[in-house]
């Protein structure tokens, strides 16, 4: 065993986001969100359930603000809803909504935590979906608008802001895989939807640079190691294309101003763009989307293992028994973090990156004498905390990372049937119950530093 040591000022933190945990649907003056309306239809969500109650944060916050206490942790990672904010997306600005967030904000500072704010983590009003959603570019107005509102109110406090959490999911998931709201499937559509939301990342950045001058603006990407089966030609073609769609597609306009022009390419051979123009992207939203980043913000569960399918198309393989995987049917893969770290350091060279979102749902949750023993959500954590810390030492400026989650929480299309939280949630009675990984994570962040076993 030995023990790997942080450099001074890591930051460790823990992640959530409105939608999952607030619940309160009708209180303080909230408007509809997509996910509300996603999930009232029968067969969205796997076990029928919705988030109206959810963890009850919105009541119980001061509950798990001490929690946060208990851990030790230095920062926590939450998300505004937008919906409480301005119920229906462009008119009035709801005061109760920002209220909430003023009195989290405070009393998370009041302990010694640092608030790291999500302007969207998906739930978008409702209204605004009525109205074509990120289809349209006026939904990136409404989202500057917003992220405006926001930061006027709590930006002298706050500041690390995150303009969206995984453009991909909000895209692909919402628009072309109809898992996620709105439920669409529709890639031309979903291309539009990545093209809006990183423009409105653009928009809101200057809109939070301008209420907040001294705080730093960054966004959130799911990122994975993309790694062909085999070393073959066609095998490695199809990894190049997944990597495009998944990867690329977010980072190269944000780094480099532009869309990669392989993957464009593939969406135009697949027929959901009609020519190498980007027919929404107008003058002047490359250069808003690119402006420059204070933080990259990067979300790591796996990897994935590309074979070229019957006509050359991507699809993922699976590397390990099912026992091994985690409960989202995830392959546990520390090392792919280290190497996605080293790759997005080398190729985009981000100023600061955080891990924004590590974690697993693991179903062996026995409570045995009062304790949870959650060795494999520990295990997970260890491995990848290990090599963030090989990261560092390779040279990689990363500068926190924050567990996905504090909470069991709503795990969007997997309803409550996935648990993630370093404290479960028994959802009748609302009781915290800390899980063994809650100590094991309490240790890491005292000594800021690892033991790589156990
Ligand atoms: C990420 C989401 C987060 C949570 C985890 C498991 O994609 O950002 O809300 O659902 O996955």
């Amino acid at each position: 065993m030995s023990e790997h040591r942080f450099p001074e000022g890591f930051l460790w933190g823990v992640a959530t986001s409105a939608h999952q945990i607030e619940g309160a649907f009708h209180e303080g003056g909230r408007g509809e969100s997509i996910w509300d309306r996603f999930a009232a239809t029968p067969g969205n969500i796997t076990d029928g359930s919705d988030a109206s109650i959810a963890c009850d944060h919105y009541h119980r916050w001061r509950e798990d603000i001490d929690l946060m206490r208990l851990l030790g942790v230095g920062a926590y990672r939450f998300s505004v809803a937008w919906p409480r904010i301005v119920p229906d997306g462009t008119g009035a600005v709801n005061e109760a909504g920002l209220d909430f967030y003023d009195a989290l904000v405070d009393a998370l500072l009041e302990n010694g935590i640092q608030p790291f704010v999500t302007l969207y983590h998906w739930d978008l009003p409702q209204t605004l979906q009525d109205r074509g959603g990120w289809g349209i570019r006026d939904t990136a107005e409404a989202f500057a608008r917003y992220a405006a509102e926001v930061t006027r109110r709590l930006g002298d406090r706050v500041k690390s802001w995150i303009t969206h959490n995984e453009p991909w999911c909000i895209a692909i998931l919402g628009h072309e895989q109809g898992e996620h709201a709105p439920g669409h499937r529709d890639p031309a559509e979903a291309l539009r939807v990545s093209h809006h939301v990183l423009l409105s990342h653009g928009w809101a950045a200057a809109a939070i640079r301008e209420n907040a001058p001294d705080a730093e603006v960054g966004i959130v990407l799911n990122l994975v190691p993309v790694v062909p089966l085999r070393a073959d030609a066609s095998d490695r073609e199809a990894s190049r294309s997944f990597d495009g769609e998944f990867n690329r597609w977010y980072l190269d306009p944000l780094f480099r101003g532009r869309y990669p022009a392989d993957a464009v390419e593939d969406r135009i051979r697949r027929g959901h763009l009609d020519g190498a123009e980007l027919p929404f992207a107008i003058e002047g939203d490359l250069d808003a989307i690119s402006t420059p980043l204070d933080f990259l913000g990067i979300n790591y569960y796996s990897r994935v293992v590309i074979k070229a399918g019957a006509r050359g198309e991507p699809v993922s393989v699976g590397m390990v028994p099912k026992e091994e995987l985690t409960d989202m049917g995830w392959e546990v893969y520390p090392q792919g973090l280290h190497e996605l770290l080293l790759r997005i350091d080398r190729e985009y060279g981000p100023k600061k990156i955080y891990i924004t979102e590590n974690g697993a749902a693991f179903p062996d949750d026995v409570e045995i004498g009062g304790r949870i023993r959650d060795a494999r959500r520990i295990d997970f954590l260890r491995g990848h905390v290990t090599a963030a810390h090989r990261a560092i030492a390779d040279g990689v400026p990363l500068m926190g990372y924050f567990v996905w989650s504090l909470l069991d929480n709503f795990e969007w299309a997997h309803g409550y049937t996935k648990r993630f939280g370093l404290y479960r949630v028994d959802y009748p009675t609302q009781r915290r119950i800390a899980r063994d990984s809650s100590f094991w994570y309490h240790d890491v962040v005292a000594r800021n530093a690892v033991d790589d076993h156990a």
